[in-house]
């Protein structure tokens, strides 16, 4: 007959399953098992191991530990109703030490007439089996056959490696040193308890002699035919009706685990073989204890490892946020003009100190480097708190990063965060231009060297208003915005920032953001930038070169001067060079000087249309356009003190050197 293959399986697992844990026959008569796993034993402490060891004690000290076959087993029913009946056993154990070279705790098989005694066992001490060294007094319930490792001179014990059997007391009816009788040659082979070695024992009781056998052996060895004690015991007191059967142990001070592998059972007939091929395994080595190091370096290791994880994501949170960024959709069609925060952060040294080259008018500017491509620039870090507007100047720094010429500060890209915008700049090794007017310590410029930088600057703002392909508004023309570089070329820099701030052109609410003294009048109206507004700051801006002075100062007695008001007063009278920058070393062209001069008050018109566009500025510095002359009906319109002082509030912005002019409809009003 041929079986389906995985009934074979099947059957095959069974078998198996059959043949490891086997409890065979267990018929109130007889019963096997080779290994414990999934036995129906009575456990009290005692434990049964995943592998199927049975564990008495589990190396803890000062427990107990019993194993029983959970229903009492029929001791005087059956064939023999007058005496009781025989019994045979047959098990295998082992006693583990902590140390295998130092005294263990023994253990015992039993036969009890009731639980009771054994659950009034003490812990500790008397194999787990009775509560006193001997009851012998009270009626006899308890047989035992002991393994005692232990040299006890109360239970008058022969040494610390012997088999004894007992009843109702741990001093032995009879005792013998651990071993057997060698079949060939009939002499006693020592064993030792405490070997950690598995040994086989035969209990055999003859109900109708009394007489008791135990015999052992190394496990694997057949049973010699001499046993190792013989003596006659009647167990008929133990043995009233039903007793219950089992294995004791104890541990008090001696870390000890002790194990039955295998154990098989029968009244009146030979205990069943055990299957010793399907035996469980001992285990091979002490479990290793919790060493008190790990006890507690484990702890510690595990707070620090969380303290080291908590550290970690804090960082890391803080690098994502030290270089967070605003990023947004819109953003992406100006891609390569991005930069990221880290890039900028690390090129500027986390913004340090030593890296500020200034602080302008919207933010400070720091020096850095970048790696890839390696290039210095100058970043400008603008706080900004509105989205208003951004968008808009994104687009326009993003055209304005294509713009090319040699009088502008090329605009290498940005970066946005929360709050602020970063402009990233060509670095420009000689600086700002204001410096060289105002600061005592830095060189004075020869009128040369002037005169090229107003051509340059013009030249620049020339070509963002009509050379480009779309007009750009500078918005903020000052000495200050105007860069010099490696070969004093004047450079214009700064670009549309003041539009950041401009926000519309509703009439009531409108701001007009530049610098007091730069504003052409038609701003306070109109709020609206012009490539003529910028003129006017040109015009100022030619003043400021040539003079050596800021548009608006404060003089001695505190008195507001208008620097545009002086020179008109100085070229009424007809002396306007006394204007000039008294720094400026002789020998420079008087004409040139004049000419300037002229030309910064011809754009500094208050009208917008008195003024001149920049190609005109720039026929009028090369000669090629002779100046118009300057009527003094021409500039009596109005003079930038009365628009200043009636028009003008002077409410600062939040950063410096900036005005804003609120309500304009005043202004419109009377006008
Ligand atoms: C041993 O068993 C006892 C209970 O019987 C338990 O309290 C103790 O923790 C166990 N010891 C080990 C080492 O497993
Ligand atoms: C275990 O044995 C007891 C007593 O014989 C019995 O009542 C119980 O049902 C058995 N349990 C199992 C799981 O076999
Ligand atoms: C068996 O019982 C009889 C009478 O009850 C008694 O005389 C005899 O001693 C008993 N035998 C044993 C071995 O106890
Ligand atoms: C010892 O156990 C017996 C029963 O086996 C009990 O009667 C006795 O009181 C116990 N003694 C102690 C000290 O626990
Ligand atoms: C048992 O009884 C005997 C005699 O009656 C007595 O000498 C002995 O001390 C008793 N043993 C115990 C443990 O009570
Ligand atoms: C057996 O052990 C005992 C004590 O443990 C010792 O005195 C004896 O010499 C040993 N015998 C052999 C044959 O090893
Ligand atoms: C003790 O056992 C030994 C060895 O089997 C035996 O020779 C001796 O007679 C026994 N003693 C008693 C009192 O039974």
């Amino acid at each position: 007959m041929l079986l389906e293959p995985h009934h074979s399986v099947t059957l095959l697992l069974i078998l198996v399953a059959a043949g490891r844990h086997c409890v065979a026959g267990d018929d109130g008569l007889q019963f096997t098992y080779n290994g414990f796993a999934g036995a129906n034993l009575t456990l009290d402490g005692a434990a049964i191991e995943p592998n199927g060891l049975l564990m008495l004690t589990n190396g803890s000290l000062q427990t107990k530990g019993q194993a029983f076959h959970p229903s009492p087993l029929p001791f005087r029913t059956g064939t023999a109703p007058n005496a009781t009946r025989s019994f045979s056993t047959t098990f295998v154990f082992a006693i583990y030490g902590q140390y295998s070279d130092l005294s263990s705790h023994g253990m015992a098989f039993f036969v009890s007439a009731s639980r009771e005694v054994l659950s009034t066992a003490l812990p500790g001490q008397f194999l787990g089996l009775l509560n006193s060294t001997d009851s012998s007094n009270q009626s006899a319930r308890i047989f035992a056959v002991e393994f005692d490792t232990l040299l006890n001179a109360e239970f008058r014990d022969i040494n610390s490696n012997h088999v004894g059997i007992d009843l109702d007391s741990l001093i032995s009816r009879n005792s013998s040193d651990a071993g057997y009788y060698d079949d060939g040659t009939g002499r006693f082979q020592n064993l030792s308890l405490i070997s950690r070695e598995a040994m086989q024992v035969w209990v055999d009781y003859d109900g109708t002699t009394t007489e008791i056998t135990v015999t052992m052996v190394p496990l694997g060895m057949a049973r010699p035919k001499k046993p190792l004690l013989q003596t006659t015991v009647d167990l008929s007191d133990v043995m009233q009706s039903t007793a219950y059967v089992g294995f004791s142990s104890a541990t008090g001070v001696l870390s000890t685990r002790n194990f039955v592998v295998g154990w098989s059972f029968a009244l009146d007939g030979p205990a069943p073989a055990l299957d010793i091929s399907a035996l469980p395994a001992l285990p091979r080595a002490w479990p290793k204890p919790r060493s008190k190091v790990l006890e507690i370096v484990l702890p510690i290791a595990s707070a620090t490892l969380v303290f080291a994880v908590g550290i970690g994501i804090y960082i890391v949170v803080q690098r994502r946020l030290r270089y967070s960024e605003l990023r947004e959709e819109w953003e992406e069609a100006f891609g390569p003009h991005r930069f990221s925060y880290k890039e900028l952060f690390h090129a500027t040294k986390g913004f340090s100190d030593k890296n500020l080259l200034g602080a302008g008018g919207f933010g400070n500017v720091y020096r850095g480097k970048l790696s890839k491509p390696d290039r210095e620039v100058a970043v400008k870090r603008v706080s900004h708190e509105s989205r208003q507007g951004m968008k808009e100047f994104i687009a326009e720094v993003a055209s304005i990063g294509r713009l090319r010429h040699r009088n502008l500060v090329p605009l290498l890209g940005y970066c946005r965060r929360k709050g602020e915008l970063l402009l990233v700049y060509h670095y420009m090794p000689n600086g700002s231009l204001d410096k060289y007017l105002y600061d005592a310590s830095a060189p004075i410029l020869d009128w040369h060297q002037r005169f090229h930088i107003i051509r340059g600057v013009a030249a620049g703002l020339l070509y963002i208003h009509e050379d480009w392909e779309q007009v750009v508004i500078h918005r903020d023309v000052k000495a200050s915005n105007v860069l010099l570089d490696s070969e004093m070329n004047g450079r214009l820099g700064d670009f549309g920032l003041a539009r950041l701030y401009d926000h519309g052109v509703d009439a009531r609410t409108t701001h007009v953001v530049g610098t007091m003294g730069y504003l052409a009048p038609e701003l306070g109206h109109t709020g609206k930038a012009t490539p003529s507004t910028d003129v006017f700051a040109f015009g100022a801006f030619l003043l400021e070169i040539t003079c050596g002075r800021r548009p608006i100062e404060q003089n001695e007695r505190n008195n507001r001067i208008v620097l545009v008001d002086w020179v008109i007063e100085q070229w009424r009278k007809g002396m306007i060079l006394d204007v000039v920058d008294t720094r400026i070393p002789n020998g420079f062209s008087k004409d040139k000087v004049s000419l300037v001069l002229r030309l910064a008050l011809l754009c500094s018109h208050p009208l917008a249309n008195g003024r001149p566009t920049m190609r005109q500025v720039m026929q009028y510095l090369d000669g090629d356009l002779v100046l118009p002359d300057l009527s003094s009906a021409y500039l009596s319109f109005t003079t930038l003190e009365r628009v200043y002082d009636g028009d003008f509030k002077q409410n600062m912005m939040p950063y410096t050197s900036s005005m804003s002019i609120g309500d304009v409809s005043e202004l419109s009003g009377g006008r």
